[in-house]
């Protein structure tokens, strides 16, 4: 049988990476992430796509959406290879819901609710790991040595558009370009809405039983 196709939305800071990670490993699916893959090659020539600044690395400083043609040109690439997928951070706006409907079906659409304020504390104590990725909070969840990666002994970090300006700037790109993408899928029979504030465990007891229930 091949895995579950598997859409997990939600704010920046809402625990997507988090529980793709737990995604990926339980049911054994390739975890397909934009935001991970543009990190990965932030220096990359895209001007011959006709963009405003020549590499991703300006849009993602200052928390703004990256041109479309160069996250759909990720995701293509990364579904072709896929069996079963959890896609994180892709589609950011209806113009990239549009693209991927040509591109694959999904089997569950999960939405991870969480409120602003809590968004702002989770991201601007956010730690990852250098070295694998893994995610830390200087507060909700602490590595066993500070500064250190309990998975990989990789030394965290905290990403350059994790700080207060560009955290409010990504909130609002948010609203404003993303929320319409929950809007079209919350009519979908494959949509569940998962309560985002909850503990990182809870959270994932609902999303396992979500995807169980849709297999
Ligand atoms: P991306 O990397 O996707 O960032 P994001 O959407 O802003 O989301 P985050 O990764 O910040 O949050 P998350 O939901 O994964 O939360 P996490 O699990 O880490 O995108 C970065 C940039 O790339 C964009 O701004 C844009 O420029 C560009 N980009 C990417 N995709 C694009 C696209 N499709 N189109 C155009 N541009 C694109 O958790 C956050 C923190 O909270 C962690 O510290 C974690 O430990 C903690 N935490 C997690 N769950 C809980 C919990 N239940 N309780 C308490 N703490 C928790
Ligand atoms: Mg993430
Ligand atoms: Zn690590």
């Amino acid at each position: 049988m091949s895995g579950p196709r598997v859409l997990i939305l939600g704010p920046p800071g809402a625990g997507k990476g988090t529980q793709s990670s737990n995604i990926a490993d339980e049911f054994d699916v390739e975890h397909i992430t934009t935001g991970d893959a543009l990190r990965a090659n932030k220096d990359m020539d895209i001007s011959d796509m006709d963009t405003e600044y020549d590499t991703p690395r300006e849009y993602m400083e200052a928390g703004d959406l990256v041109p479309d043609a160069v996250v759909n040109a990720i995701v293509e690439e990364a579904l072709t290879s896929a069996d079963g997928f959890v896609l994180d951070g892709y589609p950011r706006n209806l113009e990239q819901a549009e693209e991927l409907e040509g591109m694959t079906d999904l089997d569950v659409i999960l939405s991870l609710d969480v409120s602003r304020e809590e968004l702002v504390d989770r991201l601007t104590g956010r730690r990852v790991c250098d070295d694998c990725g893994a995610n830390y909070h200087v507060e909700f969840n602490q590595p066993e040595e500070e500064g250190v990666c309990d998975e990989c002994g990789g030394e965290l970090i905290q990403r350059d558009d994790d700080n207060e300006e560009s955290v409010n700037n990504r909130l609002d790109v948010f609203e404003e370009n993303t929320l319409p993408v929950i809007e079209h899928y919350e009519d979908d029979d494959a949509f569940v809405a998962i309560d985002g504030e909850q503990t990182p465990d809870e959270v994932w007891a609902d999303i396992e039983a979500a995807i169980e229930d849709a297999n």
